[in-house]
Parts: structure tokens; C-alpha cells; sequence
């Protein structure tokens, strides 16, 4: 979500505005403004996108006012509607928030906040904070400074990600701020103060900012200026920074593309989808997934249904579900399924998957799916489209908005919800890998930081995209999970660079394909971990021999401490060490990276590629 606060002298409203409106990108569902004028909160909210919201701005206006705060929503709880949007006010209307994050333990919270007589307006997890602020600053001394400390004493009962702007009816030239696990920053114009998700929400009247760390909380104040101290009170020192941005470079948080942007935030965005939904024990936590225990063990069947990058992930998925829980999978093409006339019934699960929630043939696969008695399962990014609605559950991905037409955080996010779907199936069917799927659990928290590792390793990997930015044809490999991965890279390849690509099964390359090779082809090859059952490893190691033998340039991504591949790797990429059925959160990473790189460099539009769009709604 995008958010913005403004403390100063000039039209609050204009200046929100202005930064919502280069927020766009971060959400487009709703759009919501707060403004304090002579002792009175006014508020203005509309789903739909920001143009919604000015339209009735023009017509319906706000006092002017030296205090606004302002929010683009991508939803995550309760769905897209003008009531759901920010900010949330407070029953007695004196405090108005918006909010982007999840609070984890909302509910528990509203139960609490219901038994006091309060009734809730909205679906969201964000109301509770509206009414938990008020509360708090009623019963605190009057005095500067009272709105940040009922801010602390707030932000110390919350759980999960947040980033809360507020401000109170009160107080006409204080606005007060609180970050955890989610991004915040502070700018200082000359007797003007800023608040935003990112520097875009002010970079056209301020280069100067001050970063939040995390468990902050942040007051700006027209007199008093800018204060930042933990969550107990302590005063902390922010760190200031010059922002070298231009406007449109800040929508990118200074990436070139908004695609490198989203490549760069896979590790949160991982993070956020495992959020809230492991449990201390090893145990799986999926509310959302409205099947009753007896209707999820009464499963014999599962079919995964999908389209481009998210179909590689349920290929994936298949691997690990049918690990897991000894449920036969199939995975399917959306466009061809029902044409198939595919065999199901009340016992067949069937997980569409889709990032947009809004693919035209994924959608008529649900419907088909539906009409035959099956139960649909979403895992989608984009909560309130049309996929998820007309499930029978869904597990949101919570990735935040992808722009970029290529699918990266998107996808990746997708292999981990379907992990976790596999994961749930197994746990409440009781399945015989139960001590495996705990470890398992354990693993998933690793996952992020794995990320991490590998993005911080990519300068080879751009160096040799670089060179090969002139060729014509590139084959990717893989075996077991790592054939899914081939299959992606050759995609994200074929869709952002124009080259032809290819990805298969390894060792089905000596079936025909591999007449293909000839002195210099480039291979990449997705090598699977040493620990892998059976030998496939060797297998692989011995797949690359194959290809290097017939004149392959080969470029070999492996686990760290694998060194059976060393004699045959002409490029070695790296990756951290990470269980089998795991391994593709880590090994699709580099190959992002090399179609990107490899389209940059030979000139072309990496966000908008020719031909695509991010979402097809025609069958
Ligand atoms: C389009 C996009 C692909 C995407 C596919 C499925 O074709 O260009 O990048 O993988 O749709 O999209 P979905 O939103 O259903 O995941």
C-alpha cells in the first residue's frame, strides 16, 4: 500500500494528492484522505483507483488544513470496497489511520474492542488501530507528545508487519507514525513534514529524509519538528539521507525497472507469505482456508490448474504435495483443461493458481472445476478479483503489487503458498512424514534469508548475462524440481529478452533435443542438491558432462559445497544450501536475474515486453 502524511502550511489535501498519486503503483484497489480542520476530522474514501477518489474530491471537497494523511490500498483483509478503504476512524471520530501491513492478531484485538460496545465499520485489521488509538490517548494526560505516546502504548499490543499514520482531531499540527517489519520514511522540507511508504510520496517538495528503523515511532510536529523514539519512549537518532531520485526513479525505489525492484524485495515478499501462518510448533495456521478438516481428508485428488509463470509453480507444487501427502497430483494448463473433459468430483481438490486473480482461462478452468462438484482452492496475489471470489477458499500470496509484466515475486510467492498448502493437507491428514513436515517448517523460516544470500551474489551473474546478450538460442536444464525451474528461466528469457528458449527435462535432452547443441550453445543447468534422493545429482552432473562434450557453453547453478560440478562448469552460480523440495525459491532467482540483465542490455523495455500483457482476460 502507499501512504502519505503532511504537516506544514501549505493545502494538506493538494499534497497528499500529489503523493498518492505517484504512490499509484504500490496499490490501486481504494484510495482514502484524512484531513483535521478547526478541531474536526474529515475523511474522503472510494474503492476503485485514485481518480475515483479525486473525482469525488472535486465535487464533494475537504476544508482546508494544515494536517492530511492519505492511502492507496492493495487489500489484504476484507476486499476492495469503499468502506474497507483507508484511513479507519475511530467510533468517537476523533482519530483517523492508515495502514499498510498485516496485524496478526486483529481478531483477538476486535473481540476485545467489541466487548467494550464498540461496533466495527469495516472488514479490515486496520479499524482495530482507529479505535485502540482513541482509547488510549482519552485516558493519557493532555500535554506535546500525547498522541505519539498513545501511538507506543498502541504499537506495543500489535503483532505482525505494520507501518500506522495517524492523526487526531485534537491536534491540528501533529501527525505521529509507527513501523514494524514494514517501510517508512520521514521527509523535512523547510518548516514542512513528510511521512511515506517511500521517498515518492515527497519527492517533489523534499530531498531531505530520515529513515525509520524498525519498533519506531515517529512524531512530526509544525513547532516542535520531527522526534523518533522506540517503542518504550527511548529517544532514538534517525538516520538522514539526501535523496538523488528523480520523481520517476523514486516510484522504483531507484531500480531502472520496476522488475529489479520486485526481484529485490523477494525476500519480503517470501516473508510475507509465510507471515502469521507457521505456528511455534511446526504446526500450519491457514485460516483462510475455509475447507473443514473432514473435507480436506476426504481429498483423493488434486489438480493444479494454471497459466505461464504460475503454472511453472504448480508444476513444482506437484512434487511437493504428492511428497507430502501421497496425494496423486496433476497439473494442468489452464486453457486446456476443460477442454479435456478432466475427471472430477467432491473429492477432487483443484488449486487455481493466479497472481492477478483476473486470467480468463484460469478462471473458466474454476468455473469448469466448480460445475463438476470439485472444491477450488486460489492461491492469488490480488485479493478481492474474481479468482478468489468464486473459490470455495483462498490463500493470498501477499506479495504487494506486481508491476512489471514478468512474474518474479509473484511466482516466487506462489511456490511457497503452495508449499504451504501441501504442508496443511499433510497435517491434517496425518500422513507418516509428520516429523519430516515439521522439520520442513523450519526450513520455510530459512527461506527469506536464503533470498537475501543469493541477491547478494548476483554481479557475476550480470557480468555474464552481459555476454551472452547476442545470442540466438538458449537451452535451460533441470531435473526432479529443478526441471520447473529450467522451464521458468527459459520463459522469463523467451518473454523479456525476444530469444529463443528452451528449458527440459535433463535427462530427456538425449531423447532428441539434444541434436539441438552445437560449439558454444549456452546451457544453463539447474543442478539439484547432493542430498537429493536417489542419485539424481550424479545424474545431472552427468547430463552436463553430456552437453559440455558436444561443444555447450555451460553455465551451472548449484548449491554451495557442491564441487562434483566444477570440472564441467564454464560459469558457476551459487546458491545457498537448501532442502530438495525447496530448492526452486532459491535456484529461479539468478535466472530473474539473467533475462533481465540480458534484456537491458540489448536495449528493450524490461517492465512492458512486446506483445504481453500483465494480465489476459480473454481466452
Ligand atoms: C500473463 C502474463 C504472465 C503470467 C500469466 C498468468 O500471460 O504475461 O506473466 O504468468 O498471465 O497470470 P496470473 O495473473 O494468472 O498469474
Amino acid at each position: 500500500c502507499g501512504i502519505v502524511g503532511y504537516v506544514g502550511p501549505q493545502n494538506s489535501l493538494d499534497v497528499v494528492l500529489d503523493g498518492l498519486r505517484r504512490l499509484e503503483y504500490r496499490g490501486y484497489d481504494s484510495a482514502g484522505v484524512a484531513v483535521v480542520a478547526d478541531g474536526r476530522l474529515s475523511t474522503a474514501k472510494k474503492a476503485g483507483k485514485l481518480a475515483n477518489l479525486e473525482k469525488e474530491l472535486a465535487e464533494e471537497g475537504l476544508p482546508a488544513a494544515t494536517i492530511g494523511l492519505g492511502h492507496t490500498r492493495w487489500a489484504t483483509h476484507g476486499g476492495p470496497t469503499d468502506r474497507n478503504a483507508h484511513p479507519h476512524v475511530s467510533a468517537d471520530g476523533t482519530v483517523a489511520v492508515v495502514h499498510n501491513g498485516i496485524i496478526e492478531n486483529f481478531a483477538a484485538l476486535r473481540a476485545e474492542i467489541e466487548a467494550t460496545g464498540v461496533e466495527f465499520t469495516s472488514e479490515t485489521d486496520t479499524e482495530v488501530v482507529a479505535h485502540l488509538l482513541a482509547a488510549t490517548y482519552r485516558g493519557l494526560p493532555a500535554g506535546p507528545g500525547r498522541l505519539a505516546e498513545a501511538m507506543r502504548v498502541v504499537s506495543r499490543r500489535l503483532e505482525g508487519a505494520f507501518t500506522l499514520v495517524a492523526g487526531h482531531a485534537a491536534e491540528p499540527d501533529t501527525l505521529v507514525a509507527s513501523r514494524r517489519n514494514s517501510p517508512l520514511v520521514v521527509g523535512v522540507g523547510d518548516g514542512e513534514y513528510f511521512l511515506g511508504s517511500d521517498v515518492a510520496a515527497f519527492i517533489g517538495h523534499t530531498r531531505r529524509a530520515l529513515e525509520l528503523g524498525q519498533d519506531q515511532v515517529v512524531e512530526i510536529d509544525r513547532t516542535r519538528g520531527v522526534t523518533v523514539t522506540d517503542f518504550a519512549g527511548a529517544p532514538v537518532e534517525p538516520t538522514a539521507y539526501d535523496v538523488d531520485w528523480d520523481a520517476e526513479a523514486a516510484e522504483k525505489g531507484g531500480y531502472d525497472w520496476f522488475m529489479l525492484k520486485e526481484i529485490a524485495e523477494q525476500p519480503q515478499a517470501v516473508a510475507d507469505t509465510l507471515l502469521g501462518r507457521l505456528g511455534e510448533n511446526g504446526e500450519l495456521v491457514l485460516d483462510e482456508v475455509r475447507l473443514s478438516d473432514q473435507e480436506l481428508r476426504d481429498i483423493d485428488k488434486v489438480f493444479v490448474v494454471a497459466c505461464g509463470t504460475a503454472y511453472h509453480a504448480g508444476l513444482i507444487a506437484k512434487y511437493a504435495i504428492e511428497h507430502w501427502t501421497r496425494i496423486p497430483v496433476e497439473v494442468e494448463l489452464a486453457s486446456e483443461f476443460r477442454y479435456r473433459d478432466p475427471v472430477l468430483d467432491r473429492s477432487t481438490l483443484v488449486v487455481v493458481i493466479s497472481q492477478s486473480g483476473e486470467t480468463m482461462d484460469t478462471l473458466m478452468a474454476l468455473r469448469h472445476a466448480r460445475d463438476q462438484k470439485a472444491r477450488v482452492l486460489a492461491i492469488c496475489n490480488a485479493n478481492g478479483s474474481t479468482i478468489p471470489r468464486e473459490s470455495d477458499a483462498v490463500l493470498y500470496t501477499h506479495a504487494g503489487p506486481e508491476v512489471a509484466v514478468a512474474s518474479t515475486k509473484g511466482f516466487l510467492t506462489q511456490v511457497v503458498a503452495c508449499y504451504l498448502v501441501g504442508l496443511f493437507l499433510a497435517q491434517v491428514r496425518g500422513v507418516k512424514y509428520a516429523d519430516e513436515v515439521a522439520s520442513i517448517v523450519d526450513d520455510l523460516r530459512e527461506l527469506p534469508a536464503a533470498v537475501s544470500q543469493v541477491l547478494a551474489g548476483m554481479e557475476p551473474v550480470r557480468e555474464l548475462a552481459r555476454s551472452l546478450a547476442t545470442e540466438d538460442t538458449l537451452l535451460f536444464l533441470g531435473r526432479h524440481v529443478g526441471y520447473p525451474v529450467a522451464l521458468e528461466g527459459a520463459l522469463k528469457l523467451k518473454e523479456l529478452a525476444y530469444i529463443h528458449a528452451e528449458g527440459f527435462a535433463a535427462g530427456e535432452l538425449k531423447h532428441g533435443s539434444i541434436a539441438l547443441i552445437g560449439p558454444g550453445t549456452p546451457v544453463v543447468v539447474v543442478v539439484p542438491s547432493p542430498r537429493s534422493r536417489g542419485s539424481v545429482h550424479g545424474k545431472v552432473v552427468s547430463n552436463i558432462q553430456e552437453v559440455r562434450a558436444r561443444g555447450a557453453r555451460t553455465i551451472v547453478v548449484a548449491e554451495e559445497g557442491d564441487d562434483d560440478v566444477l570440472p564441467y562448469a564454464d560459469h558457476l552460480i551459487r546458491v545457498p544450501r537448501t532442502p530438495t523440495l525447496l530448492a526452486p525459491v532459491v535456484t529461479t532467482v539468478p535466472l530473474q536475474v539473467l533475462a533481465c540483465e540480458i534484456a537491458d542490455t540489448r536495449g528493450l523495455d524490461v517492465d512492458q515486453p512486446r506483445n504481453l500483457a500483465k494480465s489476459v482476460t480473454v481466452e
